[in-house]
């Protein structure tokens, strides 16, 4: 039922890699997880085992409607994946003006995956404001800000805060009262990335869901095309990220656990 839509600033903060771990994470509590790829980089699945070559997906798919269920792929980890795929420039800008006029091409999608009460779904959207995002941040229940423990990020905190670097106006609006952080890439040995770390946790207080360190594990894991649990249970990357997952869960109205059981036998029925 709900949707956790994960936003960001900027790139290459680690948003991918915290969806597709979180998502892992949450899978291991028991959660029945969709991960959706709304990024053009169609970089989500590369964290999940997906051949490089195995280019479809449903974003590139969007201007035909296609049936999502379709494109759906199960995954070794228990996480059902909805690749972006490949999509060139020219694609990308056509499918962005299709959704400007037509916002029903992904919403009506998304609904549909919401309607499912024990299907936690998450989305990897594109860096700063885009189309995606205006389409599903109305649908979020909550819109995690993944922000890099740096100098800029503290610097910036005024615009992120606000959400106004997600879209103006109506945008900021919708999204005031959801919008959490999570900080990547602390470095405790670093005096500036621990600076702005606290510098940033003062700020948000309550709204920082939590920090992940920063851990060769999760780029060596994406390295092998594997979530970091797999690869590297007892890092410090796998301990922060499965905390970000419990903060998560304890946002969401449903919390009641989902058997083990009934999950694969749904996930069986379903895909
Ligand atoms: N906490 C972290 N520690 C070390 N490397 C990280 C961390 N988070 C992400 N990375 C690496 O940073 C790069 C960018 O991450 P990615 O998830 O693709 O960012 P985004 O989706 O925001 O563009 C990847 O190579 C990833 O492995
Ligand atoms: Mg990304």
């Amino acid at each position: 039922m709900p949707l956790i839509a994960f936003a960001s600033p900027k790139g290459g903060v680690g948003k991918t890699t915290l969806v597709a771990n979180v998502a892992d994470a949450l899978r291991r509590a028991g959660r029945s997880v969709l991960v959706i790829d709304l990024d053009p980089q169609n970089a989500l699945r590369l964290h999940f085992g997906i051949p490089l070559h195995d280019t479809a997906g449903f974003m590139a798919e969007l201007l035909r409607q296609p049936d999502w269920r379709r494109l759906v792929r199960p995954t070794s980890s228990g996480v059902a994946l909805l690749p972006h795929g490949a999509a060139d420039l020219r694609a990308a800008l056509h499918q962005a003006a299709a959704l400007e006029r037509d916002p029903l091409l992904l919403s009506g999608p998304l609904r549909e995956m919401l309607s499912d009460p024990r299907l936690l779904v998450l989305a990897d959207l594109p860096p700063g404001p885009s189309q995606p995002l205006a389409v599903a941040a109305p649908l979020a229940t909550v819109v995690v800000t993944v922000l890099q423990s740096d100098a800029i990020s503290a610097a910036v905190l005024g615009e992120v805060e606000s959400g106004r670097f997600l879209g103006g106006g109506t945008m900021s609006a919708l999204l005031t009262g959801r919008l959490q952080f999570v900080l990547n890439g602390v470095d405790m040995h670093s005096r500036l990335s621990r600076t702005a770390a606290e510098t940033l946790a003062r700020h948000l207080g309550a709204r920082l869901l939590g920090a992940v360190s920063r851990d060769d594990a999760l780029s060596e894991a994406q390295a092998h095309m594997r979530l970091v649990h797999e690869m590297a249970p007892g890092s410090a990357a796998a301990a922060d990220i499965a905390h970000v997952a419990r903060a998560i869960e304890a946002l969401l109205p449903m919390t009641q656990e989902v058997s083990e059981a009934s999950m694969t036998a749904g996930m069986r029925t379903r895909w």
